[in-house]
């Protein structure tokens, strides 16, 4: 004869199990920890879901009341820190459900009919990552915007331009920082696109066959607004291409965040001096009493590793599992999470440091004189009186020669000087090597003259007001 039967390792599942329940194992498994911050998605789709099953007559009025009040309750209680979490049920999942069960008993067990964990899980992570993008679209505007401000007040603020970070041409500082705004500007159509792709709905899809009951997924897409119903269940429950594409999008995000943050790094070193990092951005050195580092936006640099390490992570859990659900899918809210944690928290403080960085427009504007940096308008000139362009770049190589060699910039040489490399050369030469005029000259859409910097900043502000909050 069989034994008493022990307890079953879960109330929610333990029915055709004889063990007993290995806390080892139990731990292991568990995703409470993560899944944890899915209380309020859980709880929304089910209260949908109780709906839907109240229409299709799965259950009565008074089952339904009884349900939609339990789940606000525990709603209430997570909120406020006084639900009772039971490490031992696998997942957040479980733990609702085993609490409803607690607070209203039978009617609780009618919740899960026609629903598995399966299509839940993902339903949940898909409404989730919906409001974390919303979350992140504005933050990314309110720093496109700190940017567009800071661009319009220095549209025409010289500055060296670099290449290989060296020196290359002169520019506007606005100029440069609409850059970032475009930079940005992708990083938010990227996320709409992929917001896009996220928005059907998983629910009904069951385990992975479909369900049998006459559920209006329909209706519960409208209602959880999601833009339609998944057309496949098997799909649905296997498919994580959105969390993949929304990290990607990311990883795309902390990329930009990092690049700027090192160029702001380079900035407000003591050899560039050319910007001035806010003191409370800043940190001390606890040897170097001189010291004032740059610590915040050096974790904005290397936080955004993060956001590669999730990319390469969720891809590399997905690559292969076969179709339908496997449990390995749970590790996915680990990478989904951290990256949506970097890029809200670092868009929250580069905002906030961007509006508060000093710029200091002496600096930008000496180091204009140096590295023959109009060399490129020298050649431009001499094209323009109708030297071809490879044989002017050969001259201007001359004179740069001789500029270098006698310690001077090229803007320094006189009439008489430019004249024995080219005849061609004039007086009207000047206007072309002065670091102040040559960026008036990039007028054309998308270059660096002060009226274009003006005139794409003004338009970026007028977009960036006019931008629906979602
Ligand atoms: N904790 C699981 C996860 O996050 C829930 C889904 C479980 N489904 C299952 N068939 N075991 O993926």
């Amino acid at each position: 004869m069989k034994n008493k039967k022990k307890k079953a390792p879960n109330p929610m599942w333990g029915g055709r199990f004889d063990f007993g329940s290995n806390n080892v194992a139990k731990k292991y498994t568990s995703s409470l920890d993560k899944d944890k911050r899915l209380f309020k998605q859980d709880i929304k789709s089910s209260l949908a879901h109780a709906l839907a099953l109240r229409e299709a007559n799965l259950i009565n009025r008074k089952e339904y009341s009884q349900i939609i009040k339990g789940l606000n309750k525990i709603l209430k209680e997570i909120e406020n820190n006084k639900f009772h979490w039971e490490e031992e049920l696998e997942d957040i999942h479980m733990n609702i459900e085993f609490a409803l069960e607690k607070k209203i008993g039978r009617a609780a067990q009618k919740l899960h009919t026609g629903r598995s964990r399966n299509d839940q899980v993902v339903t949940d992570l898909k409404l989730y990552l919906i409001e974390s993008i919303n979350e992140i679209n504005s933050l990314i505007t309110k720093t496109q915007k700190s940017l567009v401000n800071k661009a319009l007040k220095f549209h025409n603020q010289l500055m060296p331009g670099f290449t290989h970070l060296q020196l290359a041409q002169p520019i506007t500082f606005g100029h440069h920082l609409l850059a970032w705004h475009e930079m940005l500007e992708r990083d938010y159509g990227r996320l709409i696109d992929s917001k896009n792709r996220i928005s059907t709905l998983p629910l009904g899809s069951g385990a992975l066959s479909g369900i049998r009951y006459n559920l209006n997924r329909n209706k519960l897409a409208k209602r959880l607004r999601f833009k339609e119903v998944t057309k496949n269940s098997i799909d649905a429950v296997s498919d994580r291409d959105f969390a993949i594409e929304f990290l990607s999008c990311a990883c795309m995000l902390g990329l930009h965040l990092s690049r700027m943050s090192e160029e702001i790094i380079i900035w407000s070193s003591t050899q560039f001096g050319y910007i001035e990092i806010p003191e409370e951005f800043c940190t001390g050195s606890s040897i170097m009493p001189q010291k004032k580092n740059p610590d915040v936006v050096e974790l904005l640099r290397g936080g955004s590793s993060k956001t590669i390490a999730n990319l390469i992570g969720i891809v590399s859990l997905l690559k292969n599992q076969p179709l339908a659900y496997n449990r390995d899918m749970q590790e996915d809210k680990g990478f989904v999470f951290e990256s949506i944690d970097y890029c809200v928290s670092s868009l929250e403080i580069f905002s906030s440091l961007v509006e508060g960085l000093k710029i200091n427009r002496k600096r930008m504007e000496e180091d204009c004189n140096l590295g023959q940096i109009t060399a490129t308008e020298l050649a431009d000139y001499l094209v323009l009186k109708g030297v071809p362009f490879r044989q002017a770049h050969s001259v201007v190589g001359k004179i740069v020669m001789y500029a270098d060699k006698t310690k001077l910039q090229i803007f320094d040489l006189s009439l008489e000087e430019l004249r024995k490399f080219s005849k061609k050369i004039e007086k009207d030469v000047f206007s072309f090597l002065l670091p102040s005029e040559s960026i008036k000259s990039r007028n054309l859409v998308g270059g660096t003259a002060p009226k274009q910097v003006l005139k794409q900043a003004t338009k970026a502000m007028k977009m960036l007001k006019n931008r629906k909050k979602s």
